[in-house]
């Protein structure tokens, strides 16, 4: 174990897209656990888009970040040091300790890792929270239908790239868009989508209205933005859309403007909600078990972005948002 711990606090709020300036590294004795609580050592941190939302002020279903502060986040550990009968010292979990080497947690709010499930830095990927969002905003909000037009914004990514193949297997035509000839490949040759756009070098609108000629019956948005605005001129009767995420507002200074197409859901007569992956929390284990058994039988691929060094955390997490 280390003498010290290292942690990465917001030193500055961003204005516009976050920069390595924002953030400072700041060293610390090592936390000690009191009863109940475990100490974690970081084996694997989690950089996810939600994160850029939190150093944002203003109304959240979270509370803001405030100056000095270490970025949330969740990590993969072990556990160090165990005051709980729940947990013992050399356990693997998930937890959100933050963008820190070491932290300590009471010992009921970490979840014990089974490594049978998978390889361990999965609990933050297909079987951790990006693999739950899709599984449920999919399924439980979009309600899919075999032989439905499913498409999918951010699909190369980590959620993104879990609801089009759980559309496959529930019999869906699959469209994603994605940022680069790449992620367009990768999503269609190596995830069986069916197709895809890509929304930097192609016409969106043009693209979905060719690909998808009697309409898109089940949108999962990530991004908002003109991503979304071209869906929305392409949207079916009765459609079902998924607002999961907005990536393309997060670092945004001012209001998002744009085509106020909102009409096109009175027409269409189509359903639009929103949703936050914690409100399934109860059956998190059943679809868990679902996303191994379909990694297990090859029917759900993934693939992991891994980068080495703590050092690194701040340039990871603004890759990720560009
Ligand atoms: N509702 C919930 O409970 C919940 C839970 C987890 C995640 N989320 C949301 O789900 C979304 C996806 O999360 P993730 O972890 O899977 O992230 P991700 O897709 O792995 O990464 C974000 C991706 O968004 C795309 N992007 C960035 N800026 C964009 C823009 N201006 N227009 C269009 N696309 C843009 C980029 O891909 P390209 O190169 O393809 O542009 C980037 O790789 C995020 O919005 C996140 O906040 C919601």
């Amino acid at each position: 174990m280390a003498a010290m711990n290292r942690a990465w606090i917001m030193k500055t709020r961003p204005e516009g897209e976050p920069t390595v300036d924002n953030f400072e590294l700041v060293e610390s004795p090592l936390p000690e656990p009191k009863h109940g609580e475990i100490l974690i050592r970081s084996l694997y941190q989690s950089i996810d888009p939600y994160m850029r939302l939190r150093m944002r002020l203003g109304r959240s279903h979270t509370p803001p970040l405030n100056i000095g502060d270490v970025v949330v986040g969740e990590v993969v550990g072990r556990v160090e040091e165990s005051k709980s009968p729940l947990l013992s010292a050399g356990d693997v979990v998930a937890a959100t300790i933050g963008w820190q080497e070491y932290g300590v947690v009471a010992a009921q709010s970490a979840r014990k890792i089974d490594p049978t499930m998978g390889p361990i830095s999965t609990g933050l990927g297909v079987l951790g929270l990006p693999g739950l969002t899709a599984y449920f905003g999919l399924l439980d909000i979009c309600d899919p239908k075999a032989d439905d037009t499913l498409v999918v914004s951010a699909a190369s990514g980590a959620v993104g790239a879990v609801v089009g193949q759980i559309g496959k297997i529930n019999g869906c035509r699959v469209i994603g868009i994605a940022g680069s000839d790449e992620k367009c490949s990768y999503v269609v040759d190596e995830l069986g989508f069916d197709a895809a756009i890509n929304y930097k070098t192609q016409d969106g609108s043009a693209e979905l209205r060719r690909l998808c000629p009697d309409g898109i019956d089940v949108y999962f948005d990530n991004v908002g933005g003109p991503v979304t605005d071209a869906v929305f001129e392409n949207l079916a009767f009765g459609a079902r859309i998924a607002v999961c995420g907005q990536v393309a507002h997060y670092s945004a200074v001012a209001p998002p403007q744009g085509p106020r197409n909102l009409g096109v859901l009175l027409t269409t007569q189509s359903r639009i909600e929103g949703f936050i992956v914690r409100q399934f929390e109860h059956r998190y284990e059943i679809a868990r078990r679902k996303l191994a058994k379909w990694i297990d039988e090859g029917r759900l691929q993934y693939k992991e972005d891994i980068i080495d060094g703590f050092e690194n955390v701040p340039s990871a997490f603004i890759g990720l948002l560009q």
